[in-house]
Parts: C-alpha cells; sequence; structure tokens
C-alpha cells in the first residue's frame, strides 16, 4: 500500500499547517481536502448555481477543472488560490459540506491524490471514509480560544480585520456544522491517535506525528 497519514480535526486546529510540514518532512505530497469544498462553493458562486440544490452543486463538483500547483490552484485558467480563502466562500463551503451527493462527487477525486511515495490527507473525513485503511490516523484538537485565537492572528498578519468575538463565534458555528451533519460528521476515526495542539508549538506538533508515524 502506498504509505500516507490522516490528519482530521475541527475548523483552525492547524492540520493545514502540520500536513504541509509533515509531509515535507517525509517528501510526501499533500491533500488539502478543504480546498475542494472551498472550490466547489467557488464553483457555485460563479457559476450562479442556486446553493440550495444539491444536484446542481454535486454537478458542479463532478466537473470542476481543477489543477494544484504548489502556492497556486488553477480553475478555468485563473489562479484561485486566494480567493477560496474569502470568508464567504468558507462559509458556503461549510453548508454545501452537508450534501451527500457532494461528498460522493468529490471521492474519487480525492483518492486519486494517493500515490508514491505517499500523502498527507488533511479534512474532516479523511481517516473515517476517503483513506479509512490509512496506517497512521491523526485526530488534531485544540480548543476553541486557542483555535479563535490564532485564526486572529493569522488574519491580522495578513492585513485583514478581525474582531475575536466574532471569529469565536462562527468558529462554534462551524464546529456544531461539522459535527451534527449526518452524512460524514466531524469525528476522529476509532483507530485515530488524537494530538491536542492548544498548548504545542507547531514544530512539537509535527514532531509527536513523525514519532507515531516512524514508531
Ligand atoms: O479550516 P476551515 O474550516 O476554515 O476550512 P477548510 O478545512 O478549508 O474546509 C472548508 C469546509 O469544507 C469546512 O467547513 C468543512 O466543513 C468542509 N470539509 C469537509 O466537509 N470535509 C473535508 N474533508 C474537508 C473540509
Amino acid at each position: 500500500a502506498i504509505p500516507m497519514i490522516t490528519i482530521d480535526g475541527p475548523t483552525a486546529s492547524g492540520k493545514g499547517t502540520i500536513a504541509h510540514r509533515v509531509a515535507q518532512a517525509l517528501g510526501w505530497a499533500v491533500l488539502d481536502s478543504g480546498a475542494l469544498y472551498r472550490l466547489a462553493a467557488l464553483a457555485v458562486i460563479d457559476g450562479g448555481i442556486d446553493p440550495g440544490d444539491q444536484a446542481a452543486v454535486a454537478r458542479a463538483a463532478q466537473g470542476l477543472d481543477v489543477r494544484f500547483d504548489a502556492d497556486r490552484i488553477w480553475m478555468g485558467g485563473a489562479d484561485v488560490a486566494a480567493r477560496i480563502r474569502e470568508e464567504r466562500v468558507g462559509n458556503l463551503a461549510s453548508k454545501i459540506a452537508a450534501y451527500p451527493a457532494l461528498r460522493q462527487a468529490l471521492l474519487e477525486r480525492q483518492r486519486a491524490f494517493r500515490r508514491p511515495p505517499g500523502l498527507v490527507a488533511d479534512g474532516r473525513d479523511m481517516g473515517t471514509v476517503v483513506f479509512a485503511d490509512a496506517p497512521l490516523k491523526i485526530f488534531l484538537v485544540a480548543d476553541v480560544e486557542a483555535r479563535a485565537q490564532r485564526r486572529c492572528k493569522q488574519l491580522k498578519e495578513k492585513g485583514f480585520s478581525a474582531n475575536l468575538a466574532d471569529l469565536l463565534q462562527d468558529m462554534r458555528e462551524r464546529d456544531a456544522r461539522d459535527r451534527n451533519r449526518a452524512h460524514a460528521p466531524l469525528v476522529a476515526a476509532p483507530d485515530a491517535r488524537t494530538i491536542d495542539s492548544s498548548n504545542l508549538s507547531v514544530e512539537a506538533t509535527v514532531k509527536q506525528v513523525l514519532d507515531l508515524w516512524s514508531s
């Protein structure tokens, strides 16, 4: 089997950063599955598709013409890496991610990322659904306060205005949507190792994952 590590967890738990660092250390590829949900949301917005029409949303995802190229994400001839990080895109992604037909439409696309020499996949259901046979599964958590503070700092560093109270509220709503959806809710796989990064640096978290992989 092709080596792989899945990293699942709630919003702003640092999955993306940890996944990239771990992949870099091992010389593997990364799948940011959240980016696919964001790309689907962007296609819905740009295509003028009714976000409530589940079949139409799934069709849009099926037809996504995307190419990942280092930090760039090409869709329909444009680099949309920055646009998919917009708040309204993330919000719509969080809503349409509840649609079973959309999740199904993205399934094979995600599995196609698994190739030698290895893959680190981050998301919500990497270890429970998409790569249920992965040899190492990490469930990365952090207190909602720690996550809101990180996101706040990140936004301010990028020059955006950010309000901690609003971010906390938004994060709690996203957590509830992720955990309460009927299809592929956010839960740790039974064989996942939980890492709480509330009081851990990025380096220390990466080391824990790499230690688990080599043990
Ligand atoms: O970290 P953040 O919540 O801002 O976003 P993300 O990880 O980029 O994911 C965008 C949205 O897609 C989230 O709201 C998740 O609910 C959803 N998602 C999912 O349902 N399944 C995945 N494997 C990855 C993301």
